[in-house]
């Protein structure tokens, strides 16, 4: 067989389709989302992340019975072995909250009878198992670093009032509480993004479903992704007084950096989960602090600017990450959770994915064009000028 010898290359995969599924619509076009063909909107507005995450792991959305059903497997599953406690304890202030993530959910493995059984019932449980406890994992982060220790889970509160015990040591009051229902949701999928190929690419290997959340995890961390949302706000704070922002993002563009928080590989209109949680942030102004006030009046300067700068040029308009840090600074969540959150939100994606795809897996092995020579003489150490 002859090598081809001008190969079509799609750098970062760009345009290239990998797989059917029926989990998620992206139309990057229109600015559009749906979950299992819901539009997120609706989903914000009425479901819960128990509710959504029986969505794109079934495919419909629940009974009421299913509905408790998935509620009470899912609060059953949150307690942590005492081992992952103890390894987040270990890495807490030495480690990025990102990094202690990637090893808490790794380890998990250890303690889960089933991690190397693949039949499909087993990849389900384990779904749920690990859906439930990447929050706990994450809340732990957040408690530790802040000089806590492991709150014990309460299986009677919902998913996410309980991450918000678990962090904080007490009930969420009820602005925290909305804000954070609402971002589980609107972070819990998104079709094949880069952290999702990740998942599926280990996945696709057939190694085990812990293992393929770990690479989502790693793959979701840096900043042209779900690292997007803390950079988006550490540039906030940068920028400190609305009045600097023009001349921060002018001189930022002039010297060719990147505005995080905005452009999309897909949307080439506004994202409406930004849509969604700019119309949050409004909503909150006269109920939030001086600080989320300020860092809202940076945030709508910034998007002006850049919409007029460059959505027309560029398709470039302001994605997930860039309003997601003040609402969370609304909720009391600290910038280093922001991308951990992100993750245990998207973990019901990452799953539904996996599950999808091992039904007709098919090993992810693409070519790259080689351009190195070839056929070279060995030539011995002492040889080598
Ligand atoms: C998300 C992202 C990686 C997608 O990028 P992409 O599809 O690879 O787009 P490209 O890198 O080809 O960029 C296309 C053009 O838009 C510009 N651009 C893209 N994102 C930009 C941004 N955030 N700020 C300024 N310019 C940007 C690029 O410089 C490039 O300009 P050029 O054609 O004049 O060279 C990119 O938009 C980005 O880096 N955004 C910031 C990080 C972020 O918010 N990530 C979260 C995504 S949900």
């Amino acid at each position: 067989m002859s090598d081809i010898e001008t190969p079509q290359i799609s750098r970062g995969l760009e345009g290239i389709y990998i797989a059917e599924s029926r989990i998620c619509k992206v139309n990057g076009a229109e600015g559009r989302l749906y979950y299992r063909g819901y539009p997120i909107e609706a989903l914000v507005k009425n479901s819960s992340f128990e509710e959504t995450t029986f969505l794109l792991l079934n495919g419909k959305l629940p009974t009421r019975a299913e509905l408790d059903d998935i509620t009470r497997q899912l609060a059953d599953a949150r307690d942590l072995p005492q081992g992952v406690v103890r390894i987040i304890s270990e890495m807490s202030g030495k480690a990025e909250s990102m990094d202690i993530l990637r090893t808490a959910t790794s380890a998990l493995s250890a303690y889960d009878a089933e991690t190397a059984d693949m039949s499909p019932a087993a990849n389900f449980r384990k779904s749920i198992r690990i859906i439930s406890r990447m929050s706990s994992i994450v809340a732990t982060i957040g408690r530790m670093r802040a000089g806590g220790s492991y709150i014990n889970p309460d299986k009677a509160l919902g998913h996410v009032e309980n991450f918000m015990l678990m962090l904080n040591g007490k009930a969420p009051d009820k602005q925290a509480l909305d804000i954070m229902k609402d971002m589980f949701v609107i972070h819990a999928e998104h079709s094949s993004n880069a952290s999702t190929f990740g998942t599926m690419v280990a996945g696709s290997t057939l190694s085990d479903i812990y293992s393929a959340i770990t690479a989502g995890i790693s793959v979701l961390k840096g900043p042209l992704h779900g690292g997007a949302d803390e950079a988006a706000l550490k540039m906030m704070k940068q920028i400190g007084d609305p009045s600097n922002t023009e001349s921060y993002i002018e001189s930022a563009l002039a010297g060719k950096q990147r505005i995080m928080g905005f452009g999309h590989r897909v949307y080439k209109a506004y994202d409406p989960r930004a849509k969604v949680l700019k119309e949050y942030l409004l909503s909150l102004q006269e109920h939030s602090s001086e600080e989320v006030r300020r860092y809202t009046a940076i945030a709508l300067r910034a998007e002006k600017m850049m919409i007029e700068k460059l959505s027309a040029s560029h398709g470039i308009w302001p994605n997930v990450d860039f309003f997601a840090g003040p609402v969370y600074v609304a909720a009391g969540i600290p910038v280093n959770l922001f991308t951990p959150i992100f993750a245990a939100s998207r973990s019901a994606g990452w799953c539904a994915h996996m599950l999808e795809y091992w039904k007709d897996n098919r090993l992810f092995r693409p070519l790259e064009k080689y351009t190195g020579q070839i056929d070279l003489e060995y030539v011995p150490i002492e040889k080598r000028q």
